[in-house]
């Protein structure tokens, strides 16, 4: 009878393998936009992740004040965050989050996932404040959400409004997925980059909307294989790769590509942009980006390689395609493609570029280069790189 009894309960737990639920209103959040929720999801997440199968930390309808909070593993099995209709607000003062470099700081997991959740970073305050300009950093702000040493993870369905500096920071993650991410703040929020990745590689970005002050996305040292796609982007400054090259011991960025984005009232278009660091520094290659509508982008198409004084720059750019790209610009040099003499860019192809200038002065769309010969297919305007090109 007792072994019927063990045989029975291990059936069960093998043929119940529904996730277990955490729910933080169990865990005493009050979820009512007054009193802080922070110790009911971190104490909800710590028993999730002890669970030794998958868990779902639930976290229901309601507005949740949380103060800087950090979500850390490894855990025993895969967790995920459903927050489907529930409402984050950051303490608005930016001396709050002495303690870390960001809002959710979600750290070392394998098999996360957030799914829902509007996460409002209650920037205006900081941004005010904010004196990366004059201090050339902006160590002091938070970003809305961390995604540190995470594999395996993916975030859907989630939405990051005003945060204080970028929205969210990938680093040092391993096979991730953003689906449908919403971003939001003011064009004129500073340092409010949609998505930043740095050190990762296997990314994909499929179908957000980026609305912010900077980057839309941009891709730090040591970026690899990563796809975005269905991005729109606007207003903001573009998709970016870089700036690379300001510092010591870069990694290279790897296998990027840019797909079907439409991007509209930005700064950029898309860019790469390096310097040349000294005396080790990484390289830019395999960049790829295809079916791109611009509309009214002040510069569509920008390669930046900066000046390379002793012609020993080891920042090199090579295997760059920019194809299918059409829309309306909003300054004249519609494609700059900016190489440095001392490296210059290598193995680069445009392919059907029709940008029309749409700004107020009188003339039609240009182009400028400097060291580089691109590879031109198809229909191009304007005519990119002609005196350069055979
Ligand atoms: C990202 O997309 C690529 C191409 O569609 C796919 O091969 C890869 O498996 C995806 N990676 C993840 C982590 O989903
Ligand atoms: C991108 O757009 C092209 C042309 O509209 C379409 O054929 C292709 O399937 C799209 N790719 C993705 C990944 O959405
Ligand atoms: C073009 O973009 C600029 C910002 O770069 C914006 O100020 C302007 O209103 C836009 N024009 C139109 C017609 O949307
Ligand atoms: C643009 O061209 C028209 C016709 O040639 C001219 O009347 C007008 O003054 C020009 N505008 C500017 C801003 O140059």
């Amino acid at each position: 009878m007792k072994a019927t009894w063990i045989i029975f309960i291990l059936l069960a737990m093998v043929v119940g393998n529904q996730a277990a639920d955490f729910n933080v209103l169990k865990y005493g959040a009050k979820a009512n936009g007054k009193s802080d929720d922070s110790t009911a999801i971190a104490n909800a997440w710590r028993d999730a992740c002890k669970s030794i199968r998958a868990s779902n930390v639930v976290i229901p309808k309601g507005t949740y004040i949380v103060g800087p909070i950090k979500l850390q593993g490894p855990c025993q099995a895969p967790v995920s965050i459903q927050a489907h209709q529930a409402r984050f607000m950051a303490p608005s003062d930016p001396n709050k989050f002495k303690s870390q470099n960001g809002w959710f700081v979600f750290q070392g997991i394998n098999g996360f996932t957030l799914s829902g959740g509007s996460f409002d970073g209650q920037g205006e305050v900081a941004w005010k404040q904010n004196d990366c300009a004059k201090a050339g950093k902006c160590s002091s702000m938070p970003i809305n959400l961390v995604f540190n040493k995470l594999t395996n993870s993916l975030i859907r369905d989630v939405t990051s409004l005003d945060s204080k500096l970028f929205h969210m920071n990938v680093l040092n993650c391993r096979k991730m997925t953003f689906q449908h991410v919403t971003i939001n703040a003011p064009e004129e929020s500073l340092n409010t980059d949609g998505i930043h990745i740095g050190r990762s590689s296997g990314i994909n970005i499929t179908d957000a909307d980026i609305k912010t002050g900077d980057d839309c996305v941009s891709l730090g040292d040591g970026s690899q294989q990563v796809n975005i796609e269905k991005v729109t982007c606007g207003p903001g400054h573009g998709i970016a790769i870089g700036s690379l090259g300001r510092y010591r011991n870069e990694e290279p960025v790897v296998g990027i590509t840019v797909r079907n984005c439409t991007i509209t009232n930005t700064m950029n278009g898309v860019r790469v942009k390096t310097w040349p660091a000294s005396p080790s520094s990484g390289i830019a290659r395999d960049l790829h980006f295809d079916n791109i509508v611009m509309n009214n982008v002040s510069t569509p198409i920008l390669i930046d390689q900066e000046y390379c004084p002793y012609n020993q720059c080891t920042q090199e750019i090579s295997d760059v395609s920019f194809r299918n790209i059409r829309g309306t610009t909003a300054n004249q040099v519609a494609v700059q493609l900016k190489c440095s003499r001392g490296n210059p860019c290598r193995n680069v192809e445009l392919s059907n570029i029709n940008l029309a200038y749409h700004g107020s002065s009188n003339g039609t769309a240009t182009s400028e280069c400097a060291n580089v010969k691109p590879t031109l297919k198809g229909h191009l305007f304007p005519p990119v790189c002609q005196l350069s090109s055979t």
